[in-house]
């Protein structure tokens, strides 16, 4: 890209005045940055004509864990927020409308969802990822989070073995050692640059006798989208050792062109073992309302997980979290393919100037998900120093692998669910620390 190019002309200007003051009011209160932004936008090819993801909304001050809560995580509110996995974009405009309709009612009751929330996920699952669900099987939840300890108390004993595969999102440790039921590690290996399953000692898992498998796919945060065969091996181990799966999905609308999810339960067709988790959180953007689902075919299964979330006392949903679910798988689409597009070319971009301008940090080529997983090894630093060098010298605050298990050490995941100024800033500040640290 030249030198003087209107998106480094951009970009100084944006350096200059938003990032200066850390909130984006600059964009607000200047005409003339808000017109070099949209120049961009229009230079850079401009699919998001009628979305606007570029325009980065002010999120300090929102009680928001990623912007509010970096004191508490990185001991410094200075580093750019690129750790919790939600993102900076407004969400479709139908969810807000649905959510401000609800609002104008005055009363905030407790809520049970309706027939007609019921049939907006399962004509999503339908349309998008040739999953027939029956309205039967969908036990409606909190969040994922919720459902992975739901699951581990309803299919498997205290101190029986659930197994979970590092690097892997942390809260599935935690659903396991904190319900006092046995962790038993099945390691991804990175090969040439791409994570596969570890299917032999998979199967040594299974013949330990545990009861459970805590499968993420696409997988947070190694970013793989996995392939019909592997998950038919994985199946293939499920079945012959009486393996339950819980296999949580969220992340299955968000997959870059090329990558192709099949969801666990269709492969594996009736008789199938497996516990579905899905939700519009990470797709629309709308985790802090709280609401989940989990498609549940066999009906023993889900007399189990009843049982656990009465246990629990978890009730699902509220006023909010109803309308904003079925308002997003209605109406929600096309929103959600500017998104992969826009997506797309921040990881794009990300590739190219992490090639071009830090060799030394390497990405995992991501194949689904918004959270890229940035192998630092190469940096010579241990733990302790890449996650100072990053939160103080670099003043980017990523997420450091070792809280993703095994196989985390040397890792930084980073989340892109953001304005690409934001990421590029983010990918300058780190090269700035760098040369200053030679
Ligand atoms: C794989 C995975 N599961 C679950 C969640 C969180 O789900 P919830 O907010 O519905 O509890 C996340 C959030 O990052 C995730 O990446």
């Amino acid at each position: 890209m030249p030198r003087y190019s209107v998106f480094n002309i951009t970009r100084y200007f944006v350096k200059l005045y938003c990032f200066a003051k850390h909130t984006q009011d600059g964009l607000n209160e200047c005409p003339l940055l808000f017109f070099f932004v949209k120049i961009k936008t229009l230079y850079l090819g401009g699919n998001q004509m009628s979305f606007d993801f570029e325009t980065l909304i002010p999120r300090e001050g929102t009680a928001s864990v990623k912007w509010d809560g970096r004191e508490g995580y990185f001991g410094s509110a200075d580093p750019l927020p690129m750790w919790v996995a939600d993102m900076d974009f407004a969400v479709p405009e139908a969810v807000s409308r649905a959510v401000m309709a609800r609002a104008a009612h005055p009363v905030f009751g407790y809520t049970q969802a309706t027939d007609s929330l019921y049939e907006s996920l399962m004509d999503w699952m339908r349309k998008r990822h040739g999953f027939e669900v029956e309205r039967d099987w969908i036990i409606l939840s909190p969040g994922v989070v919720p459902s992975l300890h739901a699951a581990v108390i309803a299919f498997a004993q205290p101190g029986a073995g659930v197994i979970v595969q590092p690097p892997v999102y942390f809260p599935f440790f935690s659903a396991v050692t904190e319900t006092d039921r046995k962790l038993i590690l099945n390691p991804l290996r990175l090969e040439n640059g791409r994570y596969r399953m570890d299917l032999e000692h998979l199967e040594q898992c299974a013949a330990q006798g545990a009861h459970l498998l805590l499968l993420c796919t696409p997988h947070n945060p190694v970013g793989r989208v996995w392939s019909k065969q592997e998950l038919h091996a994985v199946l293939d181990i499920a079945r012959r050792h009486d393996l339950v799966i819980l296999s949580d999905e969220i992340h299955h609308d968000l997959l870059f062109p090329g990558a192709s999810h099949t969801p666990l339960q269709v492969l594996a067709g009736e008789g199938g073992e497996i516990v579905t988790a899905v939700a519009p959180s990470k797709t629309f953007n709308i985790p802090g309302l709280g609401l989940s689902a989990l498609i549940v075919p066999n009906p023993k299964h889900r007399m189990a997980l009843r049982k656990a979330f009465e246990l629990l006392h978890l009730g699902a949903s509220n006023p909010f979290s109803l309308v904003a679910f079925e308002a997003a798988y209605r109406e929600g689409e096309e929103w959600l393919e500017a998104l992969l597009v826009y997506l797309t070319q921040t990881r794009d971009f990300v590739a190219q100037y992490l090639a071009s301008q830090l060799p030394q940090i390497k990405l995992i080529q991501p194949e689904g998900t918004y959270l890229l997983w940035l192998d630092c090894r190469e940096l010579g630093m241990n733990d302790i120093e890449l996650k100072k060098f990053f939160i103080h010298q670099a003043k980017v605050g990523m997420n450091p692998g070792p809280v993703f298990g095994d196989g985390g050490s040397g890792f930084m995941r980073m989340n892109i669910g953001t304005s690409r100024l934001v990421v590029a800033e983010a990918l300058e500040r780190i090269r700035g620390a760098l040369e200053g640290t030679k």
